[in-house]
């Protein structure tokens, strides 16, 4: 239901990300579970948050920690079962929190049955074609039917055996945009928006609030399949930065496998069906589009109600490109009417204290950012453990348990996903049971990261993340207009209502204007604003 105000509830919700699998094991196998959730939602009450998505915990080979969804309407015995569900939403919508749970619509786990069947009945079956398969190019169809890359590295093709009894010999090739283990669906197919519209209800009948969707764009491939253009010849280089690790599309690219305009009609349909119930249930897409504007098709009044909006986790720390991205966000959502929504860090990037030059001072930097994203209108994510500042963290090669490490050997997101540390001085600091190993390791140094540490300490980042959240509710609600102040380029310097907001990418520390101070993200010098530091005034 819309609140008082006639604003529904999602349009400018702080949304707090759980990625299941690392934020509290309850049962001590060294997985995060939905018990070890629901034990935890008072935590998320007392640091002021509004909504909960929570990432894929559905049955699954987990060869993408749960992104290879094998039935989607069940619970992985690993995360618990449906009652564990049933009764995460009660106790959440108890406390007053809503919850989004994970939707992957682009690709099904090669362990789903509709793909077991896809490889049993063989070419040319009604099987195969909820799926991508292709006959191979070139003598004995030996190479793949085009040239795209999977997103993980390598050919985004693998080749089945023929299902032929005797045969031996190699048949088709199927479609994998990600992991050999997740195979891509033909959404041109009947059968597969049926399928997903049946799971949204399902879903929807049990009383969540909204949807988060995996690979928004990526549903729908030009039909002929036909080759993307500017790979040479065998296959293009692997990206090799971060930003492509992200699945960033780079302007102007050929992207016959990305963002064709036939997804829209989906997410028109999604939207009829969220409309059905009462709530304001909501969806949000992620869509790594190559520009504002395409990224705002998405949340056309018709379609879904939020994207993520990856423009600022990809900025580098500078006053100039945080104002572009603000003002290119607003610019792009304002003609069709939807709210912006602001990342700084997710279970796929580098956690952004990393990414701004890490220790002390890429923390400063992250809480500056956080403090000043947290002023601007639509919503906001926040992804655990950025509240307690934690940083990427190195994880041995033994451990490591990404697909993109083992089909890149690049950096990898296991970084960013090392387990919540609780309490305690030692490992798995309250995630689990004393002596439960957890499945990614944990620093031997975050004794004062621990949530416990951090909420007896008025100067920690956990008590910064809840002063912010409160003070937001108070003084951040002032309409949906964002005035770039001209100003120094090392500053950014913005209005909203009645709320004024510096943030100092500069090297030296800058004067306050008139106003009185309602939160810093870091301590101020001698009346002065500190490089590296954000402020809000009213
Ligand atoms: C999304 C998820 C990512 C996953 C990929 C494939 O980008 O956030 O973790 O690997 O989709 O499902």
């Amino acid at each position: 239901m819309a609140g008082a105000d006639g604003v529904p509830w999602w349009r400018d919700a702080v949304f707090y990300q759980v990625y299941v699998r690392s934020f509290a094991d309850s049962d001590g196998d060294g997985l995060g579970d939905l018990p070890g959730i629901t034990s935890r939602l008072r935590y998320l009450c007392d640091l002021g948050v509004d909504a909960v998505w929570i990432t894929p915990f559905y049955p699954s080979p987990q060869h993408d920690a749960g992104y290879d969804v094998a039935d989607y309407r069940s619970v992985d015995p690993r995360f618990g079962r449906l009652e564990d569900v049933d009764a995460l939403l009660a106790r959440a919508h108890d406390l007053g929190l809503r919850v989004v749970v994970d939707l992957v619509p682009n690709h099904t786990s090669s362990e789903h049955v509709w793909f077991r069947q896809a490889l049993a009945a063989g070419p040319g079956s009604p099987e195969r074609a909820r799926y991508l398969f292709r006959k191979g190019r070139g003598p004995g169809g030996d190479r793949p039917p085009n040239n795209w890359e999977s997103v993980f590295g390598g050919p985004a093709w693998t080749r089945v055996d023929d299902p032929t009894p005797g045969s031996g010999s190699r048949g088709e090739w199927y479609l994998h945009l990600f992991d050999r283990s997740q195979p891509d669906l033909d959404w041109r197919n009947p059968e597969v928006p049926a399928m997903f519209e049946e799971v949204l209800r399902f879903w929807l009948d049990r009383g969540v609030d909204g949807f988060r969707v995996d690979v928004a764009h990526g549903l729908f491939k030009v039909e002929s399949l036909r080759d993307q253009r500017g790979i040479p010849a065998g296959g293009g280089d692997l990206p090799s930065d971060r930003e492509e690790r992200s699945m960033v599309a780079r302007e102007a690219r050929d992207e016959p496998m990305w963002d064709q305009p036939e997804v829209h009609e989906v997410y028109r349909s999604w939207r009829g069906v969220l409309e059905e119930y009462s709530g304001d249930r909501m969806a949000v897409a992620e869509a790594w589009t190559q520009t504002p504007q395409s990224m705002a098709r998405y949340v056309r009044p018709d379609e879904l109600h939020q994207a993520f909006n990856f423009a600022w986790l990809l900025a580098p720390w500078s006053a100039s490109a945080f104002a572009d991205v603000v003002r290119g966000t607003l610019a792009a959502v304002a003609p069709v009417g939807a709210a912006p929504t602001w990342v700084l860090s997710n279970h796929d990037v580098v956690r952004h204290p990393t990414r701004y030059g890490g220790g002390s001072r890429g923390l400063a930097r992250a809480r500056a950012a956080t403090l000043t994203m947290l002023a601007l209108p639509g919503s906001a994510y926040v992804y655990q453990g950025e509240e307690l500042g934690l940083e990427e963290v190195d994880v041995p090669p033994e451990s490591r348990q990404d697909p993109y490490w083992f089909r890149t050997g690049k950096v990898g997101r296991d970084g960013a996903r090392v387990p919540i540390p609780w309490r305690g001085t030692r490992s798995p600091y309250g995630f689990g049971p004393r002596g439960a190993s957890p499945w990614l390791p944990m620093p031997d140094d975050w004794a004062q990261l621990t949530v416990a540490a951090q909420r007896r300490d008025p100067g920690s980042t956990w008590s910064f993340y809840r002063d912010a959240l409160r003070a937001r509710r108070r003084v951040a609600r002032d309409g949906d207009d964002v005035e770039l102040v001209e100003g120094r380029s090392t500053v950014l310097h913005l209005r909203r209502g009645g709320l004024t907001v510096l943030c100092n990418c500069g090297t030296r520390p800058v004067r306050l204007p008139a106003g009185e101070v309602v939160l810093a993200s870091g301590r101020l010098e001698r009346g002065l604003l500190p490089p590296d530091t954000a402020i809000w005034l009213v």
